[in-house]
């Protein structure tokens, strides 16, 4: 079979990530595309593609087309792609396939789920992809570019990758941010924040088991006030801490009730 050969719409986080798991697979990047020069021009070196920061200079003659760009910006760059029946795809989590209907007659979602920063090594073989397509010619070619990625592979529909998104936004997104704020709250009493990295780990470790409501620990759950009360005053000086800290509580003991055994 010969060759496909790819073209990179984006050099953000996912954009760079993919193109260096293609380059390590053999895939072929021709060309990525831009809007600020500096950091595409540095994704196609690294890639051996060429580069372009003008939407009309984007070739016509290769396979297939990933637009990785911002969410927000996914309408109006289709908005000026015309590409007839190539596989152009987009790698949005919430975005709906369709919107790519404008730019050619075979279309799809490549959503990797996963978070990608920047330098961060990431193995996409272990990293499930969920694939959706439009047409037997769509299916047939996403199918073969996710498999030479990833050992798992799944067909979502756009509704399905949307709440699929949610949850990754509560489970990775939101807990992210919980570690950062627990940084900062750490780092300034001079507390390792490494003190707290078997408890995140052994946590992350429990969704293997499943049954999460009843590993669920802490103050809120057993319904210590005295401790609630204590924390609440430690975040005196943090009020949009608070709110989150009172709005998660309130939140545990409801369920608690709801599910009386938790
Ligand atoms: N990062 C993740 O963990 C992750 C995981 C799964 C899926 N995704 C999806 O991957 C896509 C890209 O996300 P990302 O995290 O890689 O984003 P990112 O790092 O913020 O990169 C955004 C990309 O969009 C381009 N862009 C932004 N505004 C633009 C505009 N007005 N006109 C033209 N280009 C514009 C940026 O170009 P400049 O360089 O010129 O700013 C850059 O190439 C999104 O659909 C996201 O939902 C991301």
């Amino acid at each position: 079979m010969q060759l496909l050969e790819i073209v990179i719409i984006g050099a953000g986080r996912l954009a760079t990530h993919l193109g260096l798991a293609f380059y390590k697979q053999g895939l072929n990047t021709v060309q990525v595309y831009n809007r600020t020069p500096e950091k595409g021009g540095r994704l196609a070196l690294r890639i051996g593609a060429s580069f372009t920061d003008n939407v009309h200079e984007i070739t016509l003659l290769a396979d297939i087309y990933i637009l990785a760009v911002s969410d927000s910006v996914l309408e109006e760059l289709a908005s000026k792609l015309r590409l007839k029946n190539k596989l152009v795809i987009h790698t949005s989590g919430t975005v709906e396939m369709n919107i790519l209907a404008p730019v050619s007659s075979n279309i799809g979602v490549f959503y990797p789920v996963q978070t990608f920063s920047p330098n961060r090594r990431i193995d996409f073989q272990k990293i499930p992809i969920c694939i959706e397509w439009n047409s037997t010619t769509a299916q047939e070619l996403l199918t073969t570019l996710a498999e030479k990625l990833s050992k798992s592979v799944f067909h979502l529909t756009s509704d399905q990758r949307r709440i699929l998104h949610l949850g990754a936004v509560f489970s990775s997104n939101f807990t992210n941010f919980m570690y950062a704020v627990t940084e900062e709250l750490l780092l300034a009493h001079e507390i390792p924040f490494e003190l707290l990295e078997p408890l995140i780990l052994q946590t992350a470790r429990n969704v293997k088991h499943g049954n999460l409501l009843q590993c669920q620990t802490g103050p809120a759950v057993r319904g210590d006030i005295k401790v609630l009360d204590k924390h609440r005053e430690l975040l005196s000086d943090h009020p949009d801490y608070l709110e989150i800290y009172n709005l998660i509580t309130e939140n545990i003991i409801k369920l608690k009730f709801l599910h009386g055994k938790l």
